[in-house]
């Protein structure tokens, strides 16, 4: 799918990544704050940039922001983002060898070419060879063992499009403006003030019973974790910045967790449908609620 503003074709997510905010996207336009209009707000921050699909839109959406900040605590991801933002050539160049090697293969050799490929980036962390995984793998998982190896296991696509060059130079090309770093949330204190907007899109806490997934690296999301995001988003409320969040919705399964109330009383709490994943079948897919908790 493209997205157009104007005519003109706009960079996209240059990779499938667990959470992706594609399809929420229109219900956070409809939230964002007026004075992202103005010039009021000049500065973006998204702290777990995952995809990046609210920051691709607002970045080409919004132009009198001059300031982006962008964070994730996946290492391999901030490298990833930064090969392209520096040299998107060289990426290109090295994702169409790997394109090519793969696709005149058959089924069973393209399996044992992408083994290849999972060891090699284990040595090397090469952004080319993450991209190519991503993209060939089982569902475009990202995950890792205790020992940080990546460990997804081959995908079955007939025709996979590895290397979408156009967008690769399109993301490039937006992320001149941002400054992309490897680290933890609250590392993000430093850029936020009151014309600051913060789109935050943490890993889900889990639904008991769905399939969801907080795995990212090799550290997961835990509830302490949740806490203290909560916490930083009071901090930054006190500082005058704008916040944005989205959440799953507990409720969906028991009516009597509070948890969000509890932690974020104070600011809108909304709840939106979305079509996730809910258990681990593919017939699983359904309708559930999640959350949307705002400042302003
Ligand atoms: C739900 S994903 C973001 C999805 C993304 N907004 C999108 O549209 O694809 C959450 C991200 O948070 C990152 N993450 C996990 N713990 C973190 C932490 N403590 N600080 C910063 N990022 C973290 C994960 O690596 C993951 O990329």
């Amino acid at each position: 799918m493209s997205l157009f503003i104007e005519d003109k074709v706009l960079a996209k997510p240059f990779l499938k990544w667990a959470g992706g905010k594609g399809q929420l996207l229109p219900e956070i336009e409809k939230r964002l704050p007026v004075e992202m209009e103005t010039e009021q707000i000049d500065t973006y921050v998204e702290p777990f940039i995952g995809g990046g699909a609210a920051f691709f839109f607002i970045a080409q959406r919004f132009e009198q922001i001059k300031h982006f900040y962008l964070y994730d605590i996946n290492e391999d991801l901030v490298n990833c983002y930064n090969a392209i933002k520096k040299d998107v050539e060289s990426v290109i160049k090295e994702l169409k060898k790997l394109e090519r090697a793969f696709l005149k293969l058959e089924k069973e050799e393209r399996k044992e070419l992408f083994y290849k490929i999972r060891a090699k980036f284990n040595n090397d962390r090469d952004s080319a060879k993450l991209i190519f995984l991503n993209k060939t793998c089982f569902n475009g998982l990202y995950r890792v063992n205790r020992k940080g190896e990546y460990n997804v296991p081959c995908g079955d696509y007939k025709n996979p499009n590895i290397c979408d060059e156009e967008n690769l130079r399109n993301v490039s090309d937006v992320l001149q403006k941002a400054k992309i770093t490897h680290g933890d949330f609250e590392k993000s204190d430093k850029y936020i003030d009151e014309n600051t907007f913060v789109y935050f899109d943490p890993p889900y806490r889990p639904l008991s019973s769905t399939a969801s997934f907080t795995s990212y690296s090799k550290e997961d999301f835990d509830e302490s974790k949740q806490i203290r995001l909560s916490v930083f988003c009071r901090h930054i409320d006190e500082k005058g910045a704008k916040f944005l969040l989205s959440n799953s919705d507990p409720k969906n399964e028991n009516p009597n967790d509070t948890f969000f109330d509890k932690h974020y009383k104070g600011f809108l709490i909304e709840t939106v449908k979305a079509s996730r994943q809910i258990n681990c079948k593919a017939s699983g897919r359904g309708q559930i609620n999640e959350l949307l908790i705002i400042n302003y």
